[in-house]
């Protein structure tokens, strides 16, 4: 009933404290975060190192997705630890060596008024193997992205930090509407009239080799990434910056990117200008970053960000959770030969 198709790997799941099989149904429809998008949740990646799948920034995604729950009044029936473990138990019992990993905290099935009153709170974990969001190739070529016209919802309305599953219809709404049009992805402006984010990725510009980004008083949502990329760039040299970015900044850019734990790093080639409403979409003018091609900073982070993920620099190691304790576990698990070790990258 529910195939893989878009869930390469995936088998069990982790749900209120036990393992199910992928395609077990356990949740009512009635339940209340179905109806209002009354859930919080995470996006965490595990990558293959040479001591068997490592996630990363785990113990930072943890602390968010508290930050979240703490938002919408959920009151968490696990501890962080007791997360932690369940999702390294899901990654091993998908027998998965990288993996896309979501943890969903949401109100249950109780009462369907707007106040989940006597809703549990409920955690599933899931996981399996996901390339890159915007498409494997996105990575090396770029993508042309629109910005929109549309204003991303503003800190005084919602606290930006949080992941709450209702704040992502509008990242639906923009990155299906950038896509209807033939674009690869969306860029929201905040009520300011500057850039905010994208609808599932943070934006970084380089200009005569400084790097700079925005905040969450600029209508972001403050990304892992991001901050690993500013780190990475800070320790290869660059100065960074924290700070907002207006249109000109952005389109005038030498480099930019989008920075996500599901997009990785993922250079923005084009942008077109879609944010002059009064327009014909057919008088939106395409304006080319830099030499409408990955620039070489912005390669030179993606390229460090790849070999850090993956436990191939030591000074990085902070970042890594490992999934098995010791390297004959993760083989014995995994069927990993010796050869096989090594990955492609
Ligand atoms: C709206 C939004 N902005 C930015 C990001 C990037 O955050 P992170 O780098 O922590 O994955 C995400 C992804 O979680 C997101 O959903």
């Amino acid at each position: 009933m529910f195939d893989t198709k878009y869930f390469s790997g995936a088998k069990k799941f982790w749900y209120n404290g036990k393992l199910y099989k992928w395609d077990s149904v356990n949740i009512h429809v009635m339940s209340h975060a179905l109806h209002y998008g009354s859930s919080v949740f995470e996006g965490i990646r595990a990558y293959e190192t040479d001591r068997g799948p490592a996630i990363f920034r785990l113990q930072d995604h943890v602390e968010r997705f508290f930050l979240s729950a703490g938002t919408i009044n959920m009151k968490i029936p696990y501890s962080k630890d007791e997360i932690i473990e369940a999702i390294k138990l899901v990654i091993k019992e998908n027998k998965l060596r990288a993996a896309y990993i979501r943890p969903n905290l949401f109100f249950g099935y109780g009462n369907l008024g707007l106040i989940p009153k006597v809703c549990p709170v409920e955690l599933v974990v899931g996981c399996w193997s996901w390339g890159a969001y915007l498409g494997d190739e996105s990575l090396e070529t770029g993508v042309h992205a629109l910005l929109l016209n549309r204003r991303r919802i503003h800190p005084s309305q919602m606290d930006m930090r949080a992941k709450i599953g209702g704040m992502y219809a509008q990242s639906n709404i923009a990155g299906s509407y950038a896509r209807s049009l033939g674009y690869e992805e969306a860029i929201f402006l905040n009520l300011e009239g500057r850039i905010a984010e994208g609808p599932g990725e943070n934006i970084l510009v380089v200009k005569k080799k400084r790097i700079k980004t925005n905040n969450e008083n600029e209508s972001i949502l403050p990304g892992l990434t991001r901050t690993t990329l500013l780190e990475l760039a800070r320790d290869s040299g660059y100065d960074t910056e924290i700070g907002p970015i207006t249109i000109e900044e952005l389109l005038g850019a030498d480099e930019a990117f989008f920075t996500g734990t599901a997009a990785e790093v993922t250079p923005i080639c084009h942008i077109t200008d879609g944010s002059i409403k009064e327009k014909l979409t057919t008088d939106w003018k395409k304006h080319a970053i830099g030499s409408g091609k990955p620039g070489p900073i912005t390669c030179q982070l993606s390229r460090k960000y790849a070999e850090v993920v993956r436990g191939k620099d030591p000074l990085y190691e902070k970042w890594l959770t490992l999934v098995y304790s010791t390297p004959a576990e993760a083989e014995k698990n995994l069927g990993i030969k010796e050869a096989e070790h090594l990955t492609k990258y």
